[in-house]
C-alpha cells in the first residue's frame, strides 16, 4: 500500500469516527429536547431548530445505515409517557407524520407516490396542521369513555378526566341523520387539543399576575393545561379541539374516502376545521399551502403547516406506512418564524415625539426568510415584564411584514452573572433627564432640541405617509442636521442646490431630483401635512377627519378643543393635543415658515358644512373607486402637480406605488416619464395611461 492510499484510508476513518460521534451527540441532544418538550412542556429551542437536529441526524443515518438503531429518535414517534398518568395502549398505533420543509420536498413526496403506481391528478385532503397535542378519544355505544395522549405512539397517557372538561368535545353522541342511524359499538376519533391565541394571552396575563409560570407558546400552554394532576385546573383553562382522523370504528365503516370519514365525524358533532379542502393534483395542494401561509395569522389559533393526505382510502392502503409515519400523508411545514439568538444589548432610541423606545440588539439570525438583528421592545414595562437581560438567549418571532419581536428569554440558558436591565434615566442622545408620563408606560425626552428627536421629526415629515419627499430618508436627514442645514421640517424648503452639490452622495442629478421632490411636496393636501407635523396621538384617520371638517389650516387652528373633540375620528385625546400643538410658540413659528415657503394648507375635495368623515364607513369624501388598487405615477401633468395626482388616487382609496410590479393596476404617465417605470410596465404587461384617461380613472375606477 502506498503512502497516499494509507493517508486516504486514515482520513476516511477519521471522518467516519466523526460521523459516528455526531450521530451519538445528535441522539442525546434530541432526546434531551424531547424530554423538555413532551414531559416538562418547557422547550429550550424552537420547533424549527429541533427539526434541524432531526434532519441532520437523518442525513448522517442515511450515509451510515449500519449505525441506525431501533431506539434512534428517527425511528420512533414522540416520547414515552411521564409517570403522573396511567399508561393506555392504543388499539392502532398513533403515528407521526413525515415533514416537507419546502415546496420542493412536497413535490418529491408526490413523485414518490408514483413508485406505488399512484399516478396522475389524485385527490388530496389539505388540512391545517394545528399546533397543539394529539389525543385519541373513545366512545362506547355513543358515550365518551376514554382519552389518551399520543405518547410514544404505542402507549399514551390516560387523560380521560382532564379531556372531559373540554366543552368542544362531545360526551354523548347523537345519531340523527339517515346515513349514520346505527350507533357504532366503538368509535375512536383522533384530533388535536389546542388553546386559542386569545385564551393563551389571557392565561399568561393571569399567571404573571399571580406570580406563576408563564407559557412559551399556545402549544405548551395547551399541553401544560391538559397534563395537570387536578382536572379542575384543566377545566379553568380554555382548551378546544379539532378532529382530523377517524380511528377505530366498529362495526367497520364503508367509507371509500378520508374526506367522507371527516364529514361523518363532523355529522356526529365533532369540530372539524372549516379550512379543510379536497383538492386535485399537487398544483392545487401547492396553492392551498401558499394561501394558508398567508392566512395563518388570521385563524385565532396556531398552525405550523398543512397536512396533506391522499383522499382515496384504497390508495392509502396500497401506500401503507414506514416505521413511524404513513406514506399517504405529509406535513408541509411553514418556514420558521421563530428562532433563538443571543441578546447582545438593550438600547434606547428617541422617536419623533421624543419617546424613548427600548430595542434589542441581537446576534443576527434568519427568521421567516430575512435577517433580524434588531427588535423592538416597545416600552420600559415590556422589558421588565419579560425580564430580558443582555447576554440572554432569546426567542425572536417574525409574523409577515410585522417588526420582529422578542417573545421570551430562555431562562435555563441565562448566564449566572446576568443583571436585570435598568432603563436609562437620561436621554442617550442629548443627556437630558427622561420623563415617564403618569399613567402610561411611555418615557420621553422632553428636550425640543434633542438631536435624535430632531432627525426623527424631520424624517417623519418627509416620509411616504406624510409629505412624501423621495430622497430625504433618515441617513440624509442625519447628514443635513449634522451640517446645520436642517433644524426643523420647515428648513427643508430653504435647502438650495448649491448647499448640497458636492456632499457625499449628492451629484448634480440627485440634488435636482431632491429639489423637485421638495417642490412637489408643497402641494400635498392638508391631511398629509397634519400627519407630517407629528402631533401627538394624531394618525391618518384623525388627520383626514380634521382636514375634511375644516378645509384649511387657519380655520383648524382657530377651532376650540370641544369643536375638535366632537368630530368623528378625533375624540378628546387628539383634540387636546392638537390645541396644545398650535398653542406652542415654536410650532406656530414652524407653521409660518411653511406658509412663507408656499406649502399648501388646504384639503382638496373639501365641501363647507359637509362632514363626511364617518369612521368605520368611508373616511373620505370621494367614492372609493380605486380601493385596493396600486397605481404608479410618473412624469409631469398639465392639470395636476404630481403630489395632487397622488393625493387624488389616495382620496379614492388607492395606493401609490413607488415602482412597477406585478401588483400594479396601471401606470399613469405624463410628460418626461421615467424610462424604467415604462419599461417595467411593458415587461409585465401593465397598462400605461395618459392624463385624459387618468381623469376618467379617478371618476369611474377605470378609463
Ligand atoms: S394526521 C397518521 N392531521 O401533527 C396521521 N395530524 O407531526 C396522523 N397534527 O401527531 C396525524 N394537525 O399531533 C394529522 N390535520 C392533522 C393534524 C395533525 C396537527 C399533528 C398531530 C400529529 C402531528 C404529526
Amino acid at each position: 500500500m502506498n503512502r497516499s492510499t494509507q493517508r486516504h484510508i486514515d482520513k476516511s476513518r477519521e471522518l467516519q469516527d466523526e460521523e459516528a460521534e455526531r450521530i451519538a451527540e445528535l441522539i442525546s441532544l434530541i432526546e434531551y429536547h424531547n424530554r423538555l418538550y413532551y414531559t416538562m412542556d418547557n422547550p429550550q429551542i424552537t420547533d424549527a431548530e429541533f427539526d434541524e437536529l432531526v434532519a441532520e441526524l437523518k442525513v448522517l443515518e442515511a450515509k451510515r445505515p449500519e449505525l441506525v438503531t431501533e431506539s434512534s429518535p428517527t425511528q420512533k414517534v414522540g416520547f414515552s409517557p411521564a409517570s403522573q398518568f396511567s399508561p393506555l395502549r392504543h388499539s392502532k398505533a398513533m403515528m407521526s407524520l413525515d415533514n416537507a420543509f419546502s415546496f420542493d420536498e412536497l413535490l418529491d413526496w408526490a413523485r414518490r407516490l408514483e413508485r406505488y403506481q399512484v399516478m396522475g391528478d389524485v385527490s388530496f385532503v389539505c388540512e391545517p396542521k394545528i399546533d397543539g397535542l394529539a389525543v385519541s378519544l373513545k366512545y362506547v355505544e355513543g358515550a365518551y369513555v376514554q382519552a389518551a395522549t399520543r405518547g410514544d405512539g404505542i402507549v399514551g397517557e390516560n387523560v380521560t378526566l382532564n379531556v372531559s372538561t373540554i366543552s368542544a368535545i362531545p360526551k354523548l353522541i347523537h345519531f340523527e341523520t339517515e346515513a349514520n342511524s346505527k350507533m357504532p359499538k366503538l368509535l375512536e376519533v383522533r384530533g388535536e387539543v389546542y388553546m386559542p391565541i386569545n385564551a393563551f394571552l389571557e392565561l399568561n396575563k393571569r399567571q404573571q399576575e399571580a406570580g406563576l409560570r408563564v407559557f412559551a407558546n399556545p402549544r405548551n400552554a395547551a399541553a401544560g393545561s391538559l397534563r395537570q394532576k387536578d382536572p379542575k385546573i384543566t377545566a379553568s383553562r380554555e382548551l378546544s379541539f379539532w378532529a382530523y382522523q377517524l380511528g377505530d370504528l366498529q362495526p367497520a365503516p364503508a367509507f371509500t374516502k378520508h374526506s367522507e370519514s371527516l364529514e361523518f365525524i363532523a355529522s356526529l358533532g365533532f369540530p372539524v376545521s372549516p379550512e379543510v379542502r379536497v383538492v386535485r393534483g399537487i398544483d392545487e395542494v401547492y396553492e392551498f399551502c401558499r394561501t394558508s401561509q398567508d392566512l395563518r395569522h388570521d385563524l385565532g389559533y396556531e398552525i405550523d403547516g398543512v397536512v396533506v393526505k391522499v383522499d382515496d382510502l384504497q390508495i392509502q392502503q396500497r401506500l401503507g406506512f414506514t416505521a413511524r409515519a404513513p406514506r399517504w400523508a405529509i406535513a408541509y411545514k411553514f418556514p420558521p418564524e421563530q428562532r433563538s439568538t443571543k441578546l447582545r444589548d438593550i438600547k434606547v432610541s428617541i422617536g419623533k415625539s421624543g419617546r424613548a423606545t427600548p430595542f434589542a440588539v441581537l446576534e443576527p439570525v434568519v427568521v421567516g426568510g430575512s435577517t433580524v438583528q434588531m427588535a423592538t421592545l416597545h416600552n420600559q414595562d415590556q422589558v421588565v415584564l419579560k425580564d430580558l437581560r443582555p447576554g440572554d438567549t432569546v426567542v425572536v418571532q417574525k409574523a409577515g411584514d410585522v417588526i420582529p419581536e422578542i417573545l421570551y428569554p430562555i431562562l435555563d440558558l441565562r448566564p449566572p452573572n446576568s443583571k436585570p436591565f435598568t432603563f436609562p434615566t437620561h436621554c442617550p442622545d442629548c443627556g437630558e433627564a427622561l420623563t415617564r408620563l403618569a399613567g402610561t408606560s411611555d418615557t420621553y425626552c422632553t428636550n425640543l432640541n434633542c438631536p435624535a428627536r430632531r432627525v426623527q421629526r424631520i424624517t417623519h415629515f418627509a416620509s411616504r405617509v406624510a409629505m412624501d419627499i423621495e430622497g430625504l430618508g433618515e441617513a440624509t436627514v442625519t447628514l443635513f442636521c449634522s451640517l446645520g442645514l436642517l433644524n426643523d421640517p420647515g428648513d427643508i424648503y430653504s435647502l438650495k442646490p448649491e448647499m448640497l452639490v458636492g456632499l457625499e452622495g449628492f451629484a448634480e442629478l440627485s440634488v435636482a431630483n431632491l429639489m423637485t421632490a421638495i417642490e412637489e411636496s408643497k402641494s400635498q393636501p392638508l391631511s398629509r401635512l397634519l400627519i407630517g407635523l407629528a402631533i401627538h396621538h394624531l394618525g391618518e384617520v384623525g388627520a383626514l377627519a380634521l382636514a375634511g371638517a375644516f378645509g384649511d389650516l387657519p380655520s383648524l387652528m382657530k377651532a376650540s378643543e370641544s369643536d375638535l373633540a366632537a368630530l368623528d375620528g378625533v375624540g378628546p385625546k387628539i383634540a387636546q393635543s392638537v390645541v396644545e400643538f398650535f398653542a406652542s410658540r415654536a410650532n406656530r413659528a414652524l407653521i409660518e415658515k411653511l406658509a412663507f415657503a408656499g406649502v399648501n394648507f388646504t384639503e382638496p375635495g373639501y365641501a363647507p358644512g359637509v362632514v363626511v368623515h364617518k369612521i368605520g364607513t368611508s373616511q373620505k369624501t370621494d367614492e372609493q373607486v380605486l380601493a385596493k388598487k396600486t397605481i404608479v405615477v410618473t412624469g409631469t401633468f398639465e392639470k395636476w402637480s404630481r403630489a395632487e395626482a397622488k393625493a387624488a388616487i389616495r382620496a379614492r382609496g388607492g395606493k401609490v406605488g413607488a415602482t412597477v410590479s406585478a401588483k400594479t393596476f396601471c401606470v399613469v404617465a405624463g410628460k418626461n416619464s421615467g424610462a424604467s417605470k415604462l419599461a417595467g410596465a411593458q415587461k409585465l404587461g401593465i397598462p400605461v395611461i395618459d392624463e385624459t384617461a387618468f381623469a376618467k380613472l379617478l371618476e369611474n375606477g377605470i378609463w
